[in-house]
């Protein structure tokens, strides 16, 4: 599911307005270690449970300790987590 926006452009030479509609795509940010923040319509678990997100941020873990999987209870701090070192983009060429 894609939530959508509606933007109007003007068209100053034509002197008419232009009405698109944007769809928003749903957004992962991968924290220093920490979880992954994701802000979307929704999130599913590995046994297929769908927990609607409402485009709220939620942090999904990552560190293997939390008690509330999938979601990040805190407990990456209090362990001290540290992530491997982040992935390097393959050189082109
Ligand atoms: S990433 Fe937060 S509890 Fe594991």
């Amino acid at each position: 599911m894609l939530r959508q926006t509606a933007i109007e452009e003007r068209d100053h030479r034509r002197k008419s307005t232009r009405r698109m509609i944007v769809a928003e795509q749903t957004k992962i940010t991968a924290l220093d270690n920490g979880p992954y923040l994701v802000k979307g319509p929704m999130v599913v678990d590995a046994e297929g449970n769908w927990f609607p997100a409402e485009w709220q941020t939620i942090a999904l873990w990552c560190c293997g300790g939390s008690t509330t999987k999938p979601f990040c209870d805190g407990t990456h701090s209090k362990v001290g987590f540290r992530a491997a070192e982040r992935a390097v983009r393959e050189e082109e060429g």
